[in-house]
C-alpha cells in the first residue's frame, strides 16, 4: 500500500532523527533483545490507515472495570467530540447513555487525538450489547462475560504488534515518505485464529504496539486491533516496548500506554495503572508490572501483599497472575531478566497458592511444571511463557540445552493460548500454533485448582505465612 509524502510525515522527520541519535547513545530495551539468538526473518509490514472522519471514533477498545461494568475507550481527531456512549441490547436502539472523561498527551511534535474513556453499566452477564461512541460513527457490539463457569480467557503475548526495529528506523530516515509500515502476516494470522473461536476475555502480558516512541504507530495499532478489542474486553499489562522515556524531556515512562490503555487499578486499590487486579466468575486475575519497582516494601509489593490477603479462596478458587518478563525461561533470549522480580515476589505468590503465571517478552512458547524456587513443587504455580503473538522481530529460536526438567514443552512458533476454566476445580490450557492459515492445538493440559488440593491448603487468614 503506497502513500505520498505528507506534511505530517515531514514533521515527523525530526522526531525520527532525535530518536535515532538516542538509540545510538542509550541502550533502549529495544536493542537489548538483539543478543546471540537467531530469529526467523520478519514479513512485510503495512500500516492500518485512518479511514473515518475526524469526529468519528477510532481505535475503539473495551476493558472490564469493576463489577458488571465496562470501560469504552476511543480516540477522535476532532477535539470537540463528546465523551459519551449510547448503548442497548437492540441494534440501533440505545436505551442507556453514559458520559465519561477525556485526556490527551504530547510527545515532541506529536499531539495525540482526544482520548475518550466512558464507563458503561451495570450490564447483564453473557449479553450482547450494541453501542455507539460520541454520538456518531459506526455501531459496535460487545458481549459481556458469563455469570458462571465455564469462562474462557485468550492469552496473547508479544504481541499483536506492528513491530519496529533499528534497521527499519534507519531505513525510514532515508525514504520515510516512501516506506509503508504495518502488521505482519503472523499478526493477522493470530488475530484471525483468536476470533475464530468464542472467548470471553483477552489477556495480554505486555508489548502491545512496538511503537517504541514512534507515536503514530500507537494509532495504527489501535486501528489494527479495534475489530477484536471492541468486541471483548482486553486486559493488558505493560512490557518494555511501552516504556518510551527520553532523558530530561520525557523522564516519566509509559505516558502513551497509560493514556491509551487505562486499566481498572483504582477498583483494586492500586495507585498505578501499571499493576492491578480484577475479579471475574470466581477467578482473581493479577496483572503485575515488570518495569516498575517490585522490591520488598515498594508500592507494588505492598499492594500485591494486600491484594492477595483479601482473596477468599473458598469463594475464588482460581488465582492467575500475568507479568511481562518471565521468571522461568530456558530460551537463550532474555535470560535472567525476570530474576530479580522472582526473588522479590515469588514467595508471595507461592504462599497464596497462585495457580498459573503467564509471561510474555520471549518470542516463543514454553510451558513449565509447577515450580517454587527453581524446584518442582506441586503447590507452586504452573508457569507459561507465551510471547509469540506475531511481532516483527521474529521468533527466539534457540533454547538452552540440555533441557531443564522444569520445562515440559517449548517451541519457537507463533500462536495464542486459551485457558478454559470449566468449574471450581478444573481448567484446560491449550496452546494453538499458527500453521499457515490454520490454528493447530499443539499443546494442552488439564489443571486442578490449588484451592481444591488438601495437600496445598493454606491458612486463609495468613496468606503471607513464612515458609
Ligand atoms: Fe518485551
Amino acid at each position: 500500500m503506497g502513500r505520498k509524502c505528507s506534511r505530517r510525515s515531514l514533521m515527523e522527520f525530526p522526531i525520527l532523527l532525535i530518536h535515532t541519535l538516542f538509540l545510538l547513545f542509550f541502550p533502549l530495551p529495544l536493542l537489548s533483545e538483539h543478543n546471540n539468538f537467531v530469529r526467523q526473518p520478519a514479513g512485510q509490514l503495512i500500516i492500518t490507515p485512518h479511514q473515518r472522519s475526524h469526529s468519528d471514533p477510532q481505535q475503539v477498545h473495551i476493558s472490564l472495570v469493576g463489577k458488571e461494568k465496562m470501560r469504552v475507550s476511543w480516540i477522535t481527531e476532532e477535539k470537540h467530540a463528546e465523551s459519551v456512549v449510547e448503548y442497548g441490547t437492540e441494534s440501533g436502539e440505545y436505551s442507556a447513555k453514559s458520559t465519561g472523561e477525556h485526556t490527551s498527551y504530547r510527545y515532541f511534535l506529536y499531539n495525540s487525538g482526544k482520548i475518550h474513556n466512558v464507563v458503561i453499566g451495570p450490564l447483564k452477564p453473557g449479553t450482547t450489547y450494541f453501542y455507539r461512541c460520541g454520538g456518531s460513527g459506526p455501531e459496535f457490539s460487545l458481549k459481556t462475560p458469563p455469570h458462571n463457569f465455564p469462562l474462557e480467557f485468550v492469552v496473547v503475548g508479544k504481541s499483536l504488534s506492528l513491530g519496529f526495529d533499528i534497521s527499519l528506523l534507519l531505513h525510514r530516515l532515508v525514504c520515510f515518505c516512501l516506506r509503508d509500515l504495518g502488521q505482519t502476516e503472523w499478526t493477522a494470522s493470530t488475530l484471525k485464529h483468536v476470533e475464530s473461536r468464542e472467548y470471553d476475555v483477552a489477556l495480554l502480558p505486555g508489548d502491545l504496539s512496538y511503537a517504541d516512541s514512534q507515536q503514530p504507530l500507537w494509532d495504527s495499532f489501535g486501528r489494527l486491533v479495534e475489530p477484536y478489542a471492541s468486541k471483548r474486553p482486553w486486559m493488558v499489562t505493560e512490557g518494555n516496548h511501552e516504556i518510551e522515556i527520553f532523558p530530561i524531556i520525557y523522564p516519566q515512562p509509559f505516558q502513551a500506554y497509560n493514556a491509551r490503555w487505562p486499566m481498572p487499578f483504582q477498583q483494586s486499590a492500586s495507585t498505578s495503572n501499571l499493576y492491578y487486579s480484577f475479579q471475574l466468575v470466581a477467578t482473581h486475575v493479577i496483572m503485575l508490572g515488570s518495569y516498575t519497582d517490585f522490591h520488598a516494601q515498594s508500592q507494588q509489593y505492598n499492594w500485591l501483599q494486600s491484594d492477595l490477603a483479601n482473596i477468599d479462596r473458598a469463594k475464588t478458587p482460581w488465582l492467575i497472575v500475568l507479568l511481562h518478563a518471565p521468571w522461568y525461561n530456558t530460551n537463550e533470549a532474555h535470560q535472567g531478566e525476570g530474576e530479580s522480580m522472582r526473588q522479590a515476589m515469588e514467595q508471595l505468590l507461592y504462599n497464596a497458592r497462585v495457580d498459573l503465571v503467564f509471561a510474555g517478552h520471549v518470542h516463543a512458547y514454553e510451558r513449565f511444571t509447577r515450580i517454587y524456587d527453581n524446584k518442582v513443587d506441586s503447590c507452586g504455580p504452573m508457569y507459561v511463557t507465551i510471547g509469540d503473538g506475531g511481532n516483527r522481530e521474529g521468533l527466539a529460536l534457540m533454547f538452552k540445552n540440555p533441557p531443564s526438567p522444569l520445562s515440559l514443552y517449548r517451541e519457537p512458533s507463533f500462536g495464542h493460548g486459551r485457558l478454559r476454566i470449566v468449574n471450581e476445580t478444573h481448567a484446560h490450557w491449550s496452546w494453538h500454533r499458527n500453521n499457515d492459515t490454520d490454528a493447530v492445538v499443539a499443546d494442552g493440559i488439564w489443571i486442578e485448582s490449588l484451592s481444591s488440593s488438601q495437600a496445598c491448603s493454606i491458612q486463609q487468614d495468613d496468606p503471607n505465612e513464612e515458609l
